[in-house]
């Protein structure tokens, strides 16, 4: 390694600089403020080639090092982490794995435009069950003979919902963990797919994040990236180059906010001389730069392997946690040299000190870079068992629910068939409780999401909760964003837990914030015309249909004269569905009578969960007396 950069380096570095400084330096507070999307100076990048700074020249790129890319990024986080991230996010994590793994044809039809700067990339992978643990993906694709249907959600997406092109990863083959999760280029326009609201986060504010929601999208098979079931592996080396973007966005962010404290510091006047003579400070500036430079030294070592095609998965995954660890060091001192200044909105230090939160979180936490270097030192740990909770919960965040879901049928059927099968687990509706019952007090709560539309809607909400003989909740962007109840009465992991017999959603989709308010509820209802809503999956009951025919139908059984107040109501248990027998033979042993689970497999003996009896290797041997496979009997 030459630990220095090339004039070519440093000339790219120049531009780029200047080029922050004149179009997004001045307008990074207001972004930050807003939280808009700098849509003007992303054309100009792209009209600069800057989208494709490490592809070759024949698909639209620059040409230029791995290192070089490392300099763009950290040059506009240096003025604004949220800008650095949309050039990371584009380039290593949308159209990068395009170039890696992608045919011909997709090259030409996605990479040109992507490394042009004309579309925006992106790459869905994180789901509310998958976050560190991708290898958990949900989201579907079905191979119907002739496309794929793609269903499910993803969260946090970087660049959505402006990118036009997304890198996303669903399980093709179910029960066989990461190697059952494959690839695919997905296009913005298709139908079926939709996106969540912008999140309205802490920092990286001008960037932006959403939600994606494929609802039996149909993708053409030409559009799978690499192989059915390599789609992890896919995942896993993007965020390896992510992880330098990343880095070198954390070191952006630490160099700006270094730089200003360092100017300040020269021009701050106390006890009789500028504060960067004096000691506590000066040494404190020492300490910043010196992290910074081995932080830059670690990116730009990764950069070069990856460049060389060397191994660099521990080295960029070193790079990032000590970058990201940095950033959130050297902004929190630079705050420190600015004392109360430093403190106020608009300087620029307080926006940094925000932007560098993220980069110990997102594209693999501090702690999943931390498994990956020591895997490389100590080797990989053994695979550790989905928890049997987890497991019997399929997934649901709720924990283990029902799932009878009325989706067929005329809506008078299905909504009779939900009041029967809740009046038989002893639901009474001739009792009630004050619409106005502090949530985590109410024994039956119907809350209303966005499903809802405008405002004269949430009559129905009202009706269904009198009906029910429930109190009135929402979900929380009903609750802030909407403002049609006070924010005291929505439901959420940042609102209020809900932990009563009875809940109602209507028109609630199931992000995970909400569910986890959910989770200690004894009944979950659902009411979504969208049978691929989670919230499905988190239920006891569900009926798939439009709420403005079930619900002043639901009111109508429920009966809707006033009810009984209901005496200070019992407890009810939460229901969990009747274990069904299993439908594949269980073997026992012979000798010591133990009984061989396949849905369980055999850790200790290497064996994963789903592995059939007969597809056991002949030489396994009872895990708890040590006998031969054979004297195993089908029970
Ligand atoms: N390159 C290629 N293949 C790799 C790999 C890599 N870096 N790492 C693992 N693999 C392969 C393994 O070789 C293995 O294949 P074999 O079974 O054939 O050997 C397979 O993938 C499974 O590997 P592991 O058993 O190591 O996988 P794991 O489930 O134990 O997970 C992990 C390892 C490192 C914890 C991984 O799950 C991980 O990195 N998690 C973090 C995910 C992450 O970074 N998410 C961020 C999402 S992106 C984002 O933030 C959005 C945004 O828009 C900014």
């Amino acid at each position: 390694m030459s630990f220095k950069t090339t004039e070519e380096h440093e000339a790219l570095r120049s531009q780029i600089r200047k080029f922050a400084e004149t179009e997004v330096k001045p307008i990074a507070f207001m972004l930050d403020q807003e939280n808009s999307f700098p849509e003007e100076a992303v054309k100009q990048l792209g009209k600069m080639g800057l989208f494709g700074i490490p592809f070759p020249k024949e698909y639209g790129g620059m040409g230029l090092d791995q290192l070089s890319y490392a300099i763009a990024v950290e040059e506009l986080s240096r003025v604004d982490g949220g800008t650095g991230v949309i050039l990371s996010a584009h380039t290593s994590l949308g159209s990068w794995p395009i170039f890696a793994y992608g045919t011909e044809d997709q090259k030409k039809k996605y990479l040109v435009p992507l490394a042009q700067g004309k579309k925006l990339g992106a790459f869905g992978l994180t789901e509310p069950n998958a976050g560190s643990d991708a290898s958990e993906t949900e989201t579907t694709a079905v191979f119907d003979g002739t496309q794929y249907i793609l269903n499910g959600e993803k969260i946090f997406i970087t660049n959505a919902p402006v990118a036009e092109t997304y890198v996303v990863f669903a399980v093709t083959t179910p029960g066989i963990g990461a190697k059952g999760i494959s690839a695919f280029i997905i296009e913005k326009d298709w139908e079926g797919f939709t996106f969540g609201d912008h999140y309205d986060k802490l920092g990286i504010r001008s960037s932006s994040t959403a939600q994606l929601l494929f609802h039996d999208v149909k993708v053409p098979k030409e559009n799978l990236l690499g192989q059915e079931g390599e789609g992890f592996r896919i995942a896993m080396a993007t965020l390896d180059g992510g992880r330098i973007g990343i880095a070198s966005q954390a070191l952006g962010i630490a160099q700006g906010a270094y730089e200003s404290a360092l100017d300040y510091s020269r021009e701050r006047v106390q006890f009789g001389k500028a504060i960067g003579f004096q000691q506590g400070i000066s040494f404190k500036l020492a300490d910043m730069a010196t992290k910074i430079r081995a932080a830059r030294l670690l990116i730009y070592s990764a950069a070069e392997l990856k460049e060389t095609h060397e191994n660099y998965s521990m080295e960029s995954a070193m790079a990032k946690v000590f970058a990201s660890e940095t950033a959130m060091e050297v902004t929190n001192d630079a705050i420190q040299i600015y004392g109360g200044n430093g403190f106020l909105k608009g300087m620029d230090v307080e926006r940094m000190y925000r932007d560098a939160k993220i980069t110990t979180i997102y594209e693999g936490t501090s702690e999943i870079q931390r498994i990956v270097i020591a895997s490389h030192i100590v080797g990989k740990p053994p695979k550790e068992e989905l928890s049997a909770a987890k497991k019997k919960a399929g997934g649901a965040v709720t924990g283990e629910r029902k799932k009878q879901i009325f989706a067929e049928g005329k809506s008078k059927e299905k909504v009779d068939a939900l009041v029967a099968a809740l009046k038989k687990d002893g639901f009474d509706f001739s009792i009630g409780i004050p619409i106005d019952t502090p949530i985590i007090d109410a024994e039956r709560v119907v809350s209303v999401g966005k499903g809802i539309g405008t405002k004269e809607n949430m009559k129905l909400g009202y009706d269904l909760a009198k009906a029910a003989g429930a109190a009135i909740g929402s979900s929380r962007p009903v609750a802030e964003t909407l403002r049609y109840l006070p924010l005291n009465r929505y439901v959420g992991m940042s609102g209020q837990k809900f932990k009563g017999n009875l809940y109602i959603a209507v028109g609630i989709s199931g992000a995970g914030q909400h569910l986890k308010g959910i989770k200690e509820a004894g009944t979950i209802v659902a009411i979504n015309s969208n049978a691929n809503a989670p919230i499905f999956k988190n239920a006891d009951y569900g009926i798939v249909g439009d709420l403005f025919e079930i619900v002043p139908l639901l009111c109508k059984v429920l009966g809707s004269e006033e009810k009984t107040p209901a005496p200070p109501m019992v407890k009810m248990k939460k229901r969990t569905p009747k274990k069904l027998p299993p439908n594949y033979p269980i073997y026992v042993c012979g000798g010591c009578g133990h009984e061989y689970d396949q849905e369980l497999g055999d850790e200790e003996g290497g064996i994963r969960p789903g592995t059939p009896f007969d597809q056991l290797p002949e030489e396994w041997t009872c895990p708890v007396c040590g006998d031969e496979k054979s004297v195993y009997i089908k029970s």
